[in-house]
């Protein structure tokens, strides 16, 4: 056995693995939210469709994509393995352990948080992602005005338009001297369409209270298991985890399912 299937196997090493992934997915939480902000404009989906092309079409965000792809399925399953672990360790329940004065609710439910977000993830990305990628999105026709940037849009059949036909790219510009036509595949539809379901919104909602509360205790704990606690920082790590990632991007996340359904 060397070192690095050693480093794997110990529970350190896996709890390390845990925190960096976490952490990981903490910063593609924030970006993937920047890039999400684009639905709440006023331009008929436009800037959300570019910028669904760009990342899905940018080379170093496509690595990254995998990357992000393997963290997820690692922090996931690495996650229930530990709560099994730490179940087996301890099978008979501490008869004096008051749960309640020594740990937060959220502390003690890592597991069951996590499965919930799962659960959520697999159902997104299903919806949106797969949907993107290999299934049916519909494409719309932007006509900008170059000098005041007014525009229209019309949804287009692809099947029904002649100049279409073959036509496989997500996003084609053509300047047309006074405006310019813009044809990309319309996400935003998908989105603005799925969001007007009730139980897909109040799925939306559950998993974000339940990123609330996972991201509560896992932000700081990470932290602290890569020994990054100390007296001069614990109040910024403390200040990021529960402002940020415990309030902000929950709730700027729920807003958009609630955001379109009530529209
Ligand atoms: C509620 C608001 C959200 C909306 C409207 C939304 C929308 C989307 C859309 C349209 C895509 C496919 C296009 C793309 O890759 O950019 C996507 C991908 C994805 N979303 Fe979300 N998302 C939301 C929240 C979340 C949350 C909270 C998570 C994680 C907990 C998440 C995880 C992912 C992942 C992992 C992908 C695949 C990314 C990739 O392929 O690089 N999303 N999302």
């Amino acid at each position: 056995m060397n070192w690095i299937t050693k480093m794997f196997s110990s529970s350190l090493g896996q709890k390390l693995i845990m925190a960096l992934t976490g952490l990981f997915l903490c910063s593609f939480l924030i970006i993937h939210m920047v890039g999400n902000l684009q639905l709440f404009k006023h331009d008929a989906g436009l800037a959300f469709n570019k910028y669904a092309v760009f990342m899905t079409t940018n080379p170093l965000i496509k690595t990254t994509s995998y990357l992000l792809y393997a963290a997820i399925l690692f922090h996931a399953f690495k996650g229930i393995a530990l709560v099994f672990q730490n179940k087996k360790a301890r099978p008979v329940k501490y008869q004096a352990f008051d749960g309640k004065a020594n740990s937060h609710w959220s502390s003690r439910n890592m597991g069951v948080l996590g499965t919930i977000i799962l659960v959520f993830v697999v159902v997104h990305m299903s919806n949106f992602w797969w949907q993107y990628k290999f299934g049916h999105v519909p494409y719309t026709k932007y006509t900008v005005n170059v000098g005041d940037n007014s525009l229209s849009s019309i949804p287009i059949d692809v099947t029904n338009e002649d100049y279409m036909k073959g036509f496989t790219e997500k996003l084609v510009v053509r300047p047309l001297g006074q405006v310019d036509e813009i044809i990309v595949k319309d996400l935003y539809r998908s989105v603005e369409l799925g969001f007007k379901e009730l139980w897909l919104v109040a799925l939306y909602i559950i998993a974000m209270a339940a990123l609330s509360f996972h991201l509560y205790h896992g932000f700081k704990s990470a932290f602290q298991t890569l020994g990054l606690n100390h007296k001069k920082y614990n109040g910024a790590i403390n200040f990021i985890g529960i402002g940020v990632f415990a309030i902000l991007i929950p709730i700027g996340f729920a807003a958009m399912p609630l955001y379109f359904f009530i529209k």
